[in-house]
Order: C-alpha cells, then structure tokens, then sequence
C-alpha cells in the first residue's frame, strides 16, 4: 500500500516536471551579453544579465584607444537601458569573444545613436565584419532614416578559421568613428538550421554548409501578438504580420491556449515558442464555398541574396485530421501542393516548419509569401500560416551587404596592418572565385575535348555482354560491391559502432559533415566519416574517395575498412589514426612538440605516401589537396596521407597534364597550377613542399593576422633559405637539437619543391631520397656526439643550431599563429577547412 502511494507521489512529480523539462531541455552552452561601454552588469527581465565589455572575462578589445559616451539628460523612457551607453571606436577595433563552443552562434547587435555632447552618432559611418563575414558596410544611421535603437540579428559560425572565439571588426569610414552598444553571442542547438533545402522553384535540394552565415530579415507571429525575447528560449524577437498583409481583409486571426500546443518529431521549443504555434492568420471567408483566394504577405528584401524562408504551421483550426490542404507559394512559385500538415505531425495542434531556400533576383525586392486552397479539394476551402522566419544568406564574397564591391577595398584607406590583410585576404578570394568560375566556365564551354582519360569518376555500372551495352545499377553499393571496392556496412552496424553518432565520439567536424570514432562489432576501432546526404558534390567526392582508397594499399595510406550508402547516407570508414593530423602535432594544440628526427620520419613516412600515389598505382594518382591535415599519425607517430575526396588520376603517358577545374587549400595550391588549370604530380610536390615549411616553422600556411610578408609562408619560408638563414627563424622547440646540415638538406628539399614551374621540382621519389639523407645527417651527429661524449673527449662540436636571434619584424610569431589558426581535434582534415576548397 505504501509502495502504491510513493509510486502515485513519484507519477505526480513527474508529471507535473513534464513542461519544466520541456523548457530545461536547452540550455545554451554560449550565453554572453555585452554592455558596450557600460560601468556595471544590467538585468534585464527577460533574465539576461549584461555584463560591461571592459575587464569581461570572455571579451578582449583591441587597440585600447576608445571612448564611452552616456545619454545625456534622461533617455528616452522607451528605451532599453543598454541604450544609455556606446562604445566609440576612431580606428578601426577589435572584440575578440571567447566561446565555450564551436558551431552556430547568433551574434546580435545593439545599435543606438546616444544623444552626447562630444560625438553626433547619428552621422558616424562604419562597417562591421564577423569572423571574416561582412556585416555591415558603410552603415549610417542618417542613411537609414531611423534614429531610434536598431538590433541585428546574425548567425555566425564559430570553429572553422578561428575556433572557439568570435572576433568583431569595427571600422570607422574616413574620418568617421564607429559605435556599439551591446553584443549577445548565443549557442544555437544543432539541428536548428538546416543543412540542406528544397529551392523555389522546386528543383535538387540545396547544401547550405555551416560556414554560411545568415541575417534575420523577418521573423513573424502571423496572428498573434509580439514576441519579446521573455518568451523564447533564444531570446528571439518575432513581429506581428499585419504590416505585411497584403490584403488586411483576407485574413482572420485564430488563438488557442499555448499550452495546448505539442512538439513532436524533433521540433522543440527552439525551432518556435508554443507562442507562435498557438496563433494564426486564416482565410478571412474560410469554409464559405466557392470562396477562392490566397492570404498573401510581402515582404521588402535586399535582392541578389539567397534566402532561408522557413514556414511554420500547426493545425489549430481543424475538427479532424486531413481536412485542412492548401497550397503555399513563394515569389508566386508553388512551394508545396496540397499540403496537409497533419500527414507530417498526424496530431492536431503539433509544431511542424519546413524550409526553403529562394533566390531574390536584381529589380525585384521583396519575398511574397501565399497560401491557399487547391482548385481540387473535397473540403470547404481553408489555408493557414502560424509564422515565418525570412534570412538572408551570405554570398560567395562572404558578405551579407550587397553594395560591397570594389569600393569595400579600395575606399577603405587601410589604418591597420589588420585591415590591409583582411582586405587583401577579400580580394584575393574573390579573385580566387572569379578565376574559379571562370575556369569552370570554359569547362563547360568546351566539352568536346576527349575527356575520357581524364574524367575523375569511373562510372559504376555493371557491364553487361559487349562493351557497349551498360546497365545502370541502381545503388552505388551493389555495384561497388561487384567492383570490389570495401566492405558494404550495414547502417545499424555503423549506428552500434558509433552509438548511433554519439555527439562525444567527433573527432572532428566540417563542411563534409562529422567524423566519429566507432568500434566495429569485431573489436577494430575506426574513424567513421559521415556525410551530408543532401549534398551532390559531397556524393561526387565520396565516390571519388572509395574508388580511390579501394585501388590502394600501402603503409603510409590510411585504409578504406568499409561504407554505407544506405538510406542515402555517405559513410566512409577508415582505420582509426590515434595521433591525429600532423598539423595539431605542429602548433595550436598542447600535444608535445616532436623531435627534429620525428618530424623527419614523419615527413618521409607521408612522402612515401605520394610517392606510392604518383607510381605505385597502375596509374598514376594525384591527391590535389596535400597539407599538413591530410597526414594523420598513428599511435606509434607513423605518418599515413588521408582524404582522396579531391584526388584525380594522373596524366597518361600521352599527356603532360591532366585539366581541371582549380581545387585543393588556399596556401598550398601549386602557382602554376592555378594559372593554368594543369594538373601534374608535381602540384603534389609543391604543396608537399608547404607541408615541410610548415613542420619547420611550426606555422600555418597562411597566417593572415601576421605582417603582410610573413603571411605566406611559402613566400615567407624561401626568402630566408635563399639567405641562407633558415635557423634563425624555425621552431623554437628545434633550437639546440638540430644538425645544421640536415636543417640545410631539408630547407634545400623543400626550396625545390616550390620551385615556381612544376618541371623544375623534384619528383616525390627525388623528395624522399633527400629527407632520408637528411634523417641520416642528423642520426650520424647525434651518434657522434654521444661517442665523444662517452669517451670523454671535448668534441670538435657540430654545427648544432645554437641561439635563436629574434629575427626583424617578427615579435608576433607563436601567440598570432595560435590566434589565427585552425585547431581541431578532427582526424579527417578537409573537414577542418570547408571552404579551402
Ligand atoms: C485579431 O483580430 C481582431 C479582429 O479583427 C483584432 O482586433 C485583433 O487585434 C487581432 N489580434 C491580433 C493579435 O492580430
Ligand atoms: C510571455 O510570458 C509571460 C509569462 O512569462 C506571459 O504572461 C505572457 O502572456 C507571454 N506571452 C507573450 C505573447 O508575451
Ligand atoms: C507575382 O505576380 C504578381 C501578379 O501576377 C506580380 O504583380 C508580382 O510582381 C509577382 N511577384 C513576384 C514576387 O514574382
Ligand atoms: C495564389 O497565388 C498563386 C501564385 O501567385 C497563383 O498561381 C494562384 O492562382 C493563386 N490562387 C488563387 C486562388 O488566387
């Protein structure tokens, strides 16, 4: 009896936790809230506390030369009380935020024009970057017509180029300064936004990879009241929609009880607040037969940007399931057909949103959005809409303004080396994209070359009698698995070994998707790599990489263990590499630095690797995207080269070169391969060479935040070899343990790798001789030296490399690189650098 009533008790206090976990399920692991300028944190209802921006404990601000200004006099009642203080900048500044996740954040923007005696903000004229994504540009709020308080709302990724932090640019135009209120960084769950969606008009599903960023447009409740950020567990604003009616009498507002609302299916309060479900805009004459006509809403938006819309619906109006079906229309394209939300949730008053991806082109600036009933239907016609959500996406530039062209250059007298190298860093990218396109322009243009031998992609079909006669096989899998390629994996198998994609088993993360360890049912311990389903060019490059890894066993290769293409999933399964890329062995994490005679196995380990590649093949193999992320380590510190996602059969013995299409990393794409769209093995030699400078100087590639000649370090690297000063500028760990002829033998080897024409490089096989001689100079001294040293005897020393001189200019060097550099704990590396590609 006693158990019955604890048991009753227990029933009770779970049933009444129900909505509390419901609204404790997610909690931002990012919550910073900023006040600019401010002598003290603020509370704000809502529950968020800002904190002031001097001495945050997350916040650092760059250079120190800035201004607070106060509301003179009382504000304006009306206003936020992170409107009575700004932060004034006079040259272009910095907010570095620390985060405690990588991922999607929103960044938000709090801009007010304090009225003060000493600057007029509302002419102030400036522009605003975000990890690289352009923001604002040449933002005034004069211009703007407005000149009360004015948040933005972004979604930036962070992780990438700059992990775990999220660095603010501020810059003032000519002579003008520049402002900021308040900045909030908040995690987003993932999941939140999608990683793919279907196009208006309809057509293949669009990618939208984690380094786009996005800028809330609209974010509505159709039918209901405001939303202030009291009500959403993101502290997301959502309007009103009758401004946006295009006709007021065609729609008519419905509310239930919030709490009747249900979240089924993986929609959470995140994607909405019961708020926005619980409301919503019907036909005005609904259920009045014969009445026929959309509910539209306009919205102005900037064109020539992509745009996210994302619908929400929830059937708060039927009696009964499948009686409601309508019709939606973006930019008067049909975006779904007799649509019935309760054949997605089947419940009535469940949450369900579905997204879409629309292109807004020049001459016309605003998104329509309609619903209405179907001509056909066997109900009283009816249509409805809860909320919409509209967000601009990022372009190729990076940016989120359109007016940004080449005056975001030009007319930006630089006043920081910053500036100059981020603009640099924008132009030349963009370059990199025009000459992109343009190459894959003439691609098009001219596919009448023979292009057989050439093409990358062996086509899997099983041939059946003659040659001629192919039959198409349906999945990939079987007709892999009749070309021998792996092992077929079974999706469940894949789900045990990883704990059905255990969030705590990533190895890393990218714009391919994630990369888990898993263990086989066997025992064996793997890297599982899974693929974004949607993405077409993601399926071109997992093919790519099967076939590749399939044809190829070696050492110094990491090995294909299996895949799945189940369920349209791309997964690959590789040997599992312990140690992790080289570059985390080299700088940006605080693994031990290795030896000068690890990095010289290391290196020769990975040049067997290619070697095998170019030769060891019946034919020749070409990896395009060699960098010190593509070698991982195992256990034991063996080097094996990884990801052939990119990788191209090489010429045939009747070509020089193969064409193509310029793809691999930014910083270790071969100059002359990128001129000419030629691809040889000796593009794998020139980027190799990168690898070798980068494991001498323990730095990156590129290092965009160093002085302007440092920041290549190809370019860097060689003028001091052709000075014959290598030692003065290498890793610090190196100093005292290196032999002077093996570091010369080694900056010669690498000199010769980025030699500016691919036939005065060495081959690999040149390469690997020379490292192994270098290898052999420095084990002869360190032998020689504990000789002499055994036998008591002053030794006539080698030459070890001895003291480190500062060399000019270079004061920034380790503290910049691991500022500006990607650290990841990822195993499989084209995933760290999504867009290197
Ligand atoms: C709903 O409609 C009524 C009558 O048309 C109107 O008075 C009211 O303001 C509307 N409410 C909302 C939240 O739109
Ligand atoms: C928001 O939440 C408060 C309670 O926290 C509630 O009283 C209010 O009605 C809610 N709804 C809206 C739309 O603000
Ligand atoms: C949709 O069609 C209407 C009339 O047919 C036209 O006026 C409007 O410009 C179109 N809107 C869009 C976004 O294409
Ligand atoms: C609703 O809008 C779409 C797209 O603009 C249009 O094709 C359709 O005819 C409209 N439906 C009605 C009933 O007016």
């Amino acid at each position: 009896m006693g158990d019955s009533k604890s048991l009753y008790v227990l029933w009770v206090v779970c049933v009444s936790c129900v909505p509390l976990i419901v609204f404790a399920f997610f909690t931002p692991e990012d919550g910073l809230f900023i006040d600019c300028g401010g002598s003290k944190a603020l509370k704000l209802d809502d529950g968020r506390v800002f904190e002031p921006d001097s001495g945050h404990r997350y916040v650092g601000l760059s250079p120190h030369s800035h201004i607070v200004v106060s509301e003179t006099g009382v504000g304006d009642s009306n206003d936020s009380v992170l409107y009575h203080s700004a932060r004034v900048f006079k040259e272009t500044s910095t907010y570095t935020i620390i985060t405690q996740q990588i991922g999607r954040h929103w960044l938000r923007l709090h801009l007010h024009p304090v009225e003060n005696p000493r600057y007029h903000l509302k002419s102030a004229v400036f522009s605003v970057v975000a990890n690289g994504i352009a923001l604002l540009h040449g933002f005034s709020f004069s211009k703007l017509g407005k000149m009360s308080g004015l948040l933005k709302e972004y979604v930036i990724e962070v992780g990438g180029s700059s992990p775990e932090k999220l660095v603010l640019i501020l810059s003032p135009w000519n002579g003008s300064i520049a402002f900021i209120n308040g900045i909030e960084v908040v995690s987003i769950p993932d999941g939140q936004l999608p990683s793919s969606a279907m196009p208006v008009p309809l057509g293949p599903a669009v990618n939208i990879p984690t380094h786009v960023a996005f800028e809330t447009a609209y974010r509505v409740n159709m039918g209901g009241p405001l939303i202030t950020p009291n009500n959403d567990s993101q502290f997301r604003i959502w309007e009103p929609d009758q401004s946006f009616l295009v006709n007021a009498a065609s729609a008519r507002n419905v509310t239930v009880n919030p709490s009747s609302i249900k979240y089924l299916n993986g929609v959470s309060v995140e994607i909405a607040p019961n708020w926005v479900y619980s409301t919503a805009q019907e036909m005005a004459d609904a259920n009045v037969i014969d009445q026929i006509f959309n509910i539209s809403w306009a919205f102005e938006v900037e064109p020539m940007f992509p745009y996210l819309i994302r619908l929400h619906f929830c059937d708060i109006v039927s009696l009964t399931l499948d009686t409601l079906v309508f019709n939606v229309y973006i930019n008067n394209q049909s975006a779904l057909e007799s649509f019935d939300i309760s054949s997605k949730t089947t419940e009535l008053s469940a949450a369900y949103f579905v997204d879409f991806v629309a292109n807004v082109s020049a001459g016309l600036n605003r998104v329509l959005v309609q619903v209405g009933p179907p001509i056909m239907r066997n109900f009283p016609p009816n249509a409805i809409l809860n909320g919409l959500e509209i967000m601009k996406m990022s372009d190729p530039r990076d940016s989120l303004v359109g007016n940004l062209s080449q005056d975001y250059i030009d007319s930006n007298t630089p006043k920081t080396n910053k500036w100059v190298l981020l603009a640099v860093t924008f132009s030349v990218g963009f370059a990199v994209l025009v000459l992109i396109s343009v190459a894959f322009y003439l691609y098009l243009r001219h596919p009448k070359k023979p292009r057989h031998q050439t093409s990358v992609w062996v086509p899997l079909t099983a041939h059946v009698g003659n040659s001629d006669s192919k039959v198409s096989v349906g999945s990939f899998a079987s007709a892999a698995h009749s070309l021998g390629l792996g092992r077929v994996l079974a999706f469940s198998e894949i789900c045990e070994a990883t704990k059905n994609f255990d969030e705590s088993l990533v190895l890393g993360v990218g714009g391919f998707g994630k990369v888990y360890k898993g263990v086989l049912e066997c025992g064996v311990v793997v890297a599982v790599k899974r693929g974004n389903p949607q993405s077409q060019q993601g399926f071109t490059e997992f093919r790519t990489e099967i076939v590749m890894l399939s044809k190829l066993r070696h050492r110094h290769l990491v090995s294909l263990i299996g895949y799945c293409d189940e369920f349209d999933e791309m997964i690959i399964v590789y040997e599992f590499m312990a140690g992790g890329p080289l570059r985390k062995h080299l700088y940006g994490s605080d693994l031990p630095p290795l030896t000068w005679n690890q990095r010289l196995q290391v290196c020769i380990g990975a040049a067997k690797g290619l070697h095998y590649l170019h030769t060891g093949a019946a034919e020749s193999i070409i990896h395009r995207d060699v960098k010190t992320t593509n070698i991982l380590l195992d256990e034991n510190l063996i080097a094996k080269v990884a990801d052939f996602g990119l990788s191209k059969l090489g010429p045939t013995l009747d070509q020089t070169h193969v064409s193509t299409a310029v793809k691999g990393s930014f910083g270790y794409l071969d100059p002359e391969y990128f001129r000419r769209q030629q691809l040889t093995e000796k593009s794998d030699v020139y980027s190799f060479g990168v690898v070798l400078m980068e494991v001498l100087f323990a730095r990156p590639a590129i290092n965009p935040a160093l002085p302007r000649d440092q920041v290549n370090i190809a370019e860097w690297a060689m003028n001091w070899q052709k000075r014959g000063k290598l030692e003065k500028v290498i890793d610090p760990h190196l100093v005292g343990s290196v032999n002077l002829e093996s570091l010369r033998k080694f900056g010669e080897t690498a000199e010769k790798c980025l030699a500016e024409h691919g036939t005065e490089r060495p081959t690999m096989g040149d390469v690997l001789w020379n490292l192994e001689y270098a290898l052999q100079l420095q084990e002869a001294s360190i032998q020689m030296v504990s000789a002499e040293n055994s036998a008591n005897y002053i030794p006539d020393v080698p030459e070890w490399v001895s003291q480190i001189q500062p060399a000019e200019g270079d004061g920034a060097d380790t503290i910049s690189y691991q500022e500006s550099d990607t650290t990841s704990n990822g195993v499989f590396s084209q995933l760290l650098d999504p867009k290197g590609r």
